[in-house]
């Protein structure tokens, strides 16, 4: 018999989550049928859309989100036993999955060689999938350009503006510490600000005295509104999220149009998935860049299951350089 642990959305969120939002339970997890197979979890992942996501369950609901974990039993070929796996299993320390059912299939993590599994949450999953897809398909960034990337000392702004700087560009991080700051110069961010500390508009003019060519965002808000108003003629907005506003009752973002017309500016939204098809080249190709010295990659790690509330609320509000995952 198994017993998993297992954290509640024990209520609705408002604002910022604290502990109240969560609960700890456990459960007696059934044996496996045909076709299934049971995993326990080694890394989970704390990501910012779990925020604005997790409205749309009823309270009650196992906490969403991603998890690579070990196959302890399987009636499943393709999933043997003492695989890793990378699966949508919620925040849940063992999970029995028929991989057969539902959108998001659950794989076998690729050979990571010499690199951690816990990659397969950062830079070698999905948020590293969302800055190889969404930067290079949707801003199409050409030699010499200038590219801003905010949210840039996080997991996926971190990737964006390295892959940025393979493809030949300019790059400018902007980030909430000085010390996230340094970090960026340190793998190759041309400019960086601090848009706690600093006047945005002034330091972007002088890092970007010929404007702004593309822009990666991941925070919307007042950072947006000021990089627009930076953007050259037929400029390209990749908008992966909107992190400035997700913890806001009643969301006021400027609205930054006036130049997207006046400038026939290009914005796209995005959901990473659109790329299902071609997951594992993303993951293929960092993991070469990687394994080329190119791209570097940071995560901040939270040690144990029972510290994820601690481990999610700490990534919304800055804590985390680079990919914030959980060690069970
Ligand atoms: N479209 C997609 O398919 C897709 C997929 C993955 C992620 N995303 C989006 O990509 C963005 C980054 O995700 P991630 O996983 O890489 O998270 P992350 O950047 O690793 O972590 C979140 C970071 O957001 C910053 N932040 C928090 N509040 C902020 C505010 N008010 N203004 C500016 N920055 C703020 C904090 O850094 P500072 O210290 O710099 O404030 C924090 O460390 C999120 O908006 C997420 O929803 C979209």
């Amino acid at each position: 018999m198994v017993l998993a642990k297992k954290w509640i959305y024990a209520k609705a969120f408002s604002g910022l989550p604290t502990a109240e939002n969560f609960r700890l339970e456990e459960e007696t997890v059934a044996a496996i049928k045909d076709n299934e197979f049971l995993a326990e979890a080694v890394f989970l992942s704390v990501d910012p859309y779990m925020r604005p996501y997790m409205l749309q369950y009823p309270v009650g609901s196992v906490m969403i989100g991603g998890q690579i974990a070990k196959v302890l039993e399987s009636k499943h070929p393709k999933y043997p036993v003492g695989s890793f796996v990378c699966g949508n299993f919620g925040w849940r320390t063992h999970t029995v999955c028929n991989p057969d059912e539902g959108e998001l299939k659950p794989y076998v993590l690729p050979d990571f060689g010499k690199e951690p599994l816990s990659l397969g949450l950062g830079v070698l999953g999905m948020p590293g999938n969302t800055a190889y897809f969404g930067f290079l398909e949707i801003c199409k960034p050409v030699v010499g350009e200038t590219v801003v990337v905010s949210g840039a000392a996080g997991a996926v702004g971190s990737l964006v503006g390295q892959i940025a700087k393979i493809k030949g560009c300019q790059v400018i991080g902007i980030a909430g510490t000085d010390e996230k700051c340094e970090w960026l110069k340190s793998i190759g961010f041309d400019h960086t600000i601090n848009y706690k500390t600093a006047d945005i508009g002034e330091e972007l003019k002088k890092a970007a005295p010929k404007g702004v060519d593309c822009y990666f965002d991941n925070v919307g808000g007042k950072i947006t509104e000021i990089v627009c108003g930076q953007m050259n003629v037929f400029g390209r907005i990749s908008v992966c999220g909107t992190i400035s506003n997700y913890n806001s009752e009643a969301a006021k973002v400027t609205d930054p149009q006036r130049d997207y017309v006046w400038k026939q500016l290009k914005q796209e939204g995005f959901l990473v998935y659109r790329w299902k098809a071609r997951y594992m080249e993303g993951i293929e190709q960092n993991l070469k860049w990687i394994q080329e010295g190119k791209l570097k990659y940071h995560e901040t790690v939270t040690e144990g299951f029972e510290n994820m509330p601690d481990g999610f609320i700490g990534m919304l509000t800055g804590g985390n350089t680079g990919k914030a995952v959980i060690k069970v």
